[in-house]
């Protein structure tokens, strides 16, 4: 069997893959401390489970329009004139089988071979993946440690060339939590008006923010932003609802145009029952987003005390989501746990996950050696004993 050239080189997602190894250990009777899922351990809470409920009793279990029903598009316009004063019209929405489906139509609806696609590092596992699929070329930005992993705007301007078709923005940022401050996004959002250099904006962790940081959406930063961001953003993180698969993209009309034709040849519709369940949590009390969030910050709180009594290990706080992200190069070239030396973040996790039980994931899939991240997306009692075991496995 011929597999096409540009599926023989996409590498699978490291994150599910990591996942499906702290599994088969699982599966084994291992007792596993498990950090390396990026969903929210809560359930959907249950008025958005009623409303997908009453969806199906009253028959909206047929095909809808390929970007979305109506009422779904009008809920996320009228979500985002609450929270952040933008006013979209439904003509300017997308909605898809999650945030990672509208990243996907985005850069096939807008790249092709010859372009360049600026992509601050650490970055989301997918996005360097997706962009290869569509034969542009990434062009990697390093941030560090040292400026909260923030891009700044030189380093962005400086990424610019004329083949620059899109730069892709996280913020907050997975995997390492960086939420940029608002001056250091105006910053961005000025060079992207100056150079006219569309930005996607990943936004899908906008309501976990925590203490100190804050957050806006790019294109109410600047005049001239709005015209050159599609939004990119979901219900999964903040409503506990990854397996329902809803996310949207917005932006100009045109490009949401583009990335509609090309989401009804490819999967018709996101899923009917789903979208009235989108609707429910976007129209419905905010207060379980905030319940999870205080949750989520408790668990920070926690994740911060214990990485700040690892040895030799260092970090940025993560100012949103829900990982913490660390550096553990130092141990490198020495016996761990087991007595095992390891030379690099990949060998770390294997070795971790081997001796310790403890299952993170590699920074080498962020683009980051040396990093790996922790998800505290998990209760307590699993990550006060998974950092007894990280503890124990360095300081062996
Ligand atoms: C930065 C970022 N963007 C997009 C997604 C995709 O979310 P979904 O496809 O569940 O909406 C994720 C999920 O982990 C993410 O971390």
């Amino acid at each position: 069997m011929k597999i096409s050239a540009s599926i023989r080189s996409l590498k699978p997602s490291a994150t599910i893959a990591a996942a499906a190894k702290a599994k088969e250990l699982k599966n084994k009777g291992v007792k596993v401390y498990e950090f390396t899922l990026g969903e929210p351990d809560f359930t959907t809470p249950q008025h958005i489970q009623d409303a997908a409920i009453a969806a199906m009793k009253a028959g909206h279990t047929h095909y809808t329009p390929s970007g979305g029903i109506a009422e779904l598009k009008q809920a996320i316009c009228s979500a985002y004139e609450r929270d952040h004063g933008l006013q979209y019209q439904p003509s300017e929405v997308l909605v898809s089988n999650g945030a990672k489906h509208s990243i996907h139509n985005l850069l096939t609806a807008t790249c092709e071979p010859g372009d360049e696609v600026i992509i601050p590092t650490p970055y989301w596992v997918s996005y360097s993946a997706l962009v290869e699929l569509t034969g542009a070329t990434p062009v990697m930005v390093d941030t560090t440690e040292e400026s909260g992993f923030c891009m700044s705007a030189e380093q962005f301007e400086s990424a610019i060339t004329e083949k620059t078709r899109l730069m892709m923005l996280n913020n907050p940022c997975n995997p390492t939590g960086a939420a940029y401050p608002v001056k250091a996004l105006e910053a961005i959002a000025q060079v992207a008006v100056e150079r006219d250099v569309l930005v996607m904006s990943d936004e899908i962790y906008e309501k976990l923010i925590y203490e100190g940081s804050e957050f806006r959406s790019l294109p109410t930063l600047r005049e001239g932003m709005w015209d050159r961001t599609v939004v990119v953003s979901g219900v999964s993180k903040a409503y506990a609802m990854t397996g329902w698969r809803i996310g949207w993209a917005m932006g100009p009309a045109e490009v949401i145009k583009a990335m509609d034709k090309l989401q009804s040849q490819e999967t018709s519709n996101p899923c009917s029952i789903s979208q009235y369940a989108a609707i429910a949590a976007l129209n419905g009390p905010q207060e379980c987003v905030e319940e999870m969030r205080k949750e989520f910050a408790v668990r920070r709180e926690y994740v911060l005390e214990r990485l700040r009594a690892l040895p030799q290990v260092t970090f940025a706080e993560p100012g949103g989501a829900f990982y913490a992200f660390f550096n553990v190069a130092a141990h490198f070239g020495r016996p761990l746990g087991g007595g095992k030396v390891v030379d690099n973040a990949s060998d770390f996790c294997t070795a971790l996950l081997e001796e310790a039980h403890v299952a993170l994931v590699t920074g080498d899939a962020f683009g980051a050696p040396g990093y790996v991240r922790l998800s505290f997306a998990t209760d307590m009692e699993t990550l006060k004993a998974g950092f007894d075991r990280l503890e124990a496995f360095l300081s062996a």
